[in-house]
């Protein structure tokens, strides 16, 4: 893959950044729903989980909700993200938690080492992987390779879930996903003077879009089963917007 080819490098961009958490995260449908869901189903898995990784973290969202759920626990978290104004926002937020933060471009294998150099030296690999509405930028065979390369540090037993934008069945069923989200961003934005029709405009010409690379969910269900996770499942899912993953099998 050459860099030239590359559309998801507008995340690098301060500007996408900025837009991103100001204006879409929490415009997000059933956000909160599926944070419950990514923990509860982390805590399931891994009650006594001591590694954590966020990949692709932006301000670190989902690894926040985690170290909190396991507040406990000592856990060690490694928050990873090739944009260094999210990774900014990251450690802002996480300012006073036993976090790591670490500059990587999981488009590249090299991504595994630096994010495991972060881990403590007697750690065996992580607990517990999650990523939130990042990987979708890869092309399908790196997408592939990178739920390969997450499966090899994982912790046995222990858990990976996506929290996605994956492609819908049909283009009626992204019409009626994209008109269901503009709705949500509509309510998040009115208050600030925005018409339907201007956030409308903004989201169909939004700098990240021509970067989204959208995959069924089913065609990466089977990924996972052919790279060895098991109890593969999607736990919920509203349109394009997916939580699915699945377990490193516990050592026989
Ligand atoms: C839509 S944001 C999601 C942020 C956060 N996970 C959340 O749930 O809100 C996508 C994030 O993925 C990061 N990202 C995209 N491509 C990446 C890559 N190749 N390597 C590392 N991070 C990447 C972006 O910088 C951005 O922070």
């Amino acid at each position: 893959m050459t860099t030239t080819a590359r559309q998801d490098t507008v995340w690098q961009v301060t500007g996408l950044a900025d837009t991103y958490l100001d204006g879409v995260r929490g415009a997000i449908p059933l956000a909160a729903e599926q944070i419950d869901i990514l923990v509860r189903l982390c805590r399931a898995a891994r009650p006594q989980a001591r590694a954590l990784l966020d990949l692709g973290c932006g301000d670190g969202i989902l690894g926040h909700a985690l170290l909190d759920a396991y507040s406990g626990n000592d856990m060690t978290a490694v928050f990873a993200d090739f944009s260094p104004r999210m990774l900014d926002a990251a450690q802002l937020r996480l300012s006073g938690y036993a976090a790591h933060f670490v500059q990587v471009d999981y488009a590249y294998s090299n991504w595994v080492d630096n994010v495991c150099h972060a881990l403590p030296g007697a750690a065996p690999g992580f607990d517990i992987i999650v990523s939130g509405f990042s990987i979708h930028h890869q092309p399908d065979t790196r997408k592939r390779i990178i739920y390969e390369e997450i499966y090899n540090i994982l912790t046995p037993g222990g858990i990976f879930l996506n929290l996605e934008h994956v492609a819908s069945a049909s283009d009626w069923g992204e019409e009626q996903f994209e008109t269901y989200f503009i709705d949500s961003l509509y309510r998040y934005h009115k208050e600030r003077g925005k018409t339907r029709d201007e956030v409308a405009a903004d989201f169909y010409h939004r700098p990240d879009k021509v970067a989204n690379l959208l995959t069924s969910v089913e065609k990466q269900l089977g990924w996972l089963r052919e790279v060895g996770y098991t109890n593969v499942d999607c736990f919920l899912k509203i349109f394009e917007l997916a939580l699915f993953g699945g377990l490193k099998p516990a050592e026989g």
